[in-house]
């Protein structure tokens, strides 16, 4: 049982799959600084589940039903409300919480429209409490490391970024499987998952994002789609569906979750909140394959592709730079080009730790006694929170009306986040080794121009010697 008397005390609300890579760590790896107190949702099934997993941690909890969050907070008087519930829920906690007195830790993303996100940077800056946002690709060894390359001026300046995320076969449908499918709920992907992706590209540039351009469409997950594969008697979930022998998207919900036979599942009790729904289904509002071009305050722009049936997950980035291109492709080392000199190699080194080795580092930066001094900045709060959503939010609204967006008229006024300093494209660049490398690059060519005609000028005489 959880003791520790002058640990910072958490609650957490909604308690779902997400929430217990904190639950878990604050119970064990991170006992010694915080402690549990309490845990809310709006699904009893769901609070009898975690109670009983806590429990098992040797958790000392109270549960709480979502209606009864304030007389929680008011028991309990928690120093943080950490928010793992679904996605259009989080605006509502983060500034019930800070209304209450509380500090707030929020998964991504902050929330999923542009009103809900004045409402958080209101609230906020009214309470003066803290708000983080747990954006734990930025603590991935991988992002870690181009930032750092970035920083360091590998590239100089960033110009121009092509951002390639794919979803595979499994992970791609299994947002179509829950609630993340619909609109009103998740934001889209181009909220709920690219939040992520957005973050990385602020995060790594340092600079605010100014407009959106947008395309986006359902063209895999549809009815339509699951005739042309010749399922034609799907049903609204896969449970009891008449193509589940057929149909590649088939998720068997019990094998994911193994419950002793006849216990309910949390998804179970909530029709709104089944996980196994056709991905093909009518209901679904969401495009499944995206584009988006961003531009940013610098000049900087982005070109951006979320794809959800891809054949294999990968993530692809090239930055280009004033001084030369950075490729980061997949899991293999990255590849810098300068301008002045061979291209060369950076490992990175293996990922230890869930989540591709950023969960433990995410961890200790929120939960550690005193988390080591950060050169990268990665703590995000609510600031780079609202500036990686409205890029999402800002390309739904471009793809519903074909128009540029703009940030500043979604949420005007919003504060820069804590971005590190970067090289700016207006530095000055130091042209000498750049104009020898053209130098010697001229040269080369040259050379080869040279070579080839006398190549010709030899197969030209040929004949004639033949002769
Ligand atoms: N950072 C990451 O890599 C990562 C990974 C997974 C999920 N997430 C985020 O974590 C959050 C939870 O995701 P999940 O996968 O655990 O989802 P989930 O559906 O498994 O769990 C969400 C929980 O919230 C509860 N809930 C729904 N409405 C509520 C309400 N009004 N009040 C209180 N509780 C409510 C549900 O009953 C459920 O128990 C989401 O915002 C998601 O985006 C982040």
């Amino acid at each position: 049982m959880q003791t520790n008397s002058r640990a910072k005390t958490y609650a957490v609300v909604g308690v779902g799959g997400r929430s217990k890579f904190y639950t878990h760590a604050i119970l064990k790896e991170h006992a010694a600084t915080t402690r549990l107190v309490a845990i809310c949702d709006i699904n009893p099934i769901a609070l009898e589940l975690a109670m009983e997993d806590l429990g098992n941690l040797g958790a000392n909890i109270t549960a709480w039903h979502a209606d009864e969050f304030d007389t929680m907070i008011a028991t309990h008087r928690p120093d943080v409300v950490l928010v793992t519930s679904k996605d259009c829920t989080h605006d509502h906690y983060i500034c019930r919480a800070m209304e209450l007195g509380c500090d707030v830790i929020t998964e991504k993303p902050m929330t999923i429209d542009a009103a809900r996100c004045r409402r958080i940077i209101d609230t906020r800056r009214r309470t003066g409490r803290r708000c983080r946002v747990a954006f734990n690709y930025r603590y991935m060894p991988r992002s870690t490391r181009i930032k750092e390359l970035l920083m360091e001026g590998a590239i100089g300046a960033i110009t121009s970024v092509v951002f390639t995320y794919n979803l595979g076969l499994i992970h791609g449908p299994s947002y179509f499987n829950r609630w993340h499918a619909e609109m009103e709920q998740s934001g889209g992907l181009l909220v709920h998952k690219a939040t992520h992706h957005f973050d990385l590209v602020n995060f790594w540039i340092g600079e605010n994002p100014r407009s959106v351009f947008a395309c986006g469409k359902r063209n895999y997950f549809t009815p339509a789609m699951a005739a042309r594969m010749g399922l034609r008697n799907c049903g609204p979930r896969c449970s009891g569906c008449l193509e589940a022998t057929l149909c590649p998207f088939y998720s068997n919900i019990r094998a994911k979750n193994p419950a002793p036979p006849g216990q309910r599942l949390a998804g179970d009790f909530d029709p709104h909140y089944y996980n196994d729904l056709c991905v093909f289904r009518e209901a679904v509002n969401i495009p499944d394959t995206m584009h988006a071009l961003v531009g940013y305050e610098s000049g900087a722009m982005v070109n951006y592709n979320l794809v959800t049936f891809g054949d294999k997950e990968y993530m692809n980035i090239t930055f280009h730079g004033t001084l030369g291109r950075l490729e980061a492709r997949g899991e293999t080392p990255f590849r810098i080009y300068p301008h002045n000199g061979p291209m060369y190699e950076v490992p990175v080194a293996n990922a230890v730790g869930g989540h591709g080795g950023a969960d433990p580092v995410l961890l200790e930066d929120l939960f550690g006694a005193a988390p080591p001094f950060d050169p990268c900045r990665r703590a995000a709060d609510e600031r780079a929170g609202a500036m990686s959503i409205l890029i999402g939010i800002a390309a739904n609204h471009s793809i519903a009306t074909g128009r540029q967006m703009l940030i500043d008229d979604l949420v005007p006024g919003l504060d820069t986040p804590d971005h590190t300093v970067m090289p700016r494209i207006t530095d000055d660049i130091e042209i000498a080794p750049v104009s020898a490398w053209i130098a010697r690059r001229r040269h080369e060519a040259d050379e080869r121009r040279r070579k080839a005609r006398l190549t010709q000028a030899d197969s030209f005489t040929a004949p004639a010697t033949l002769a």
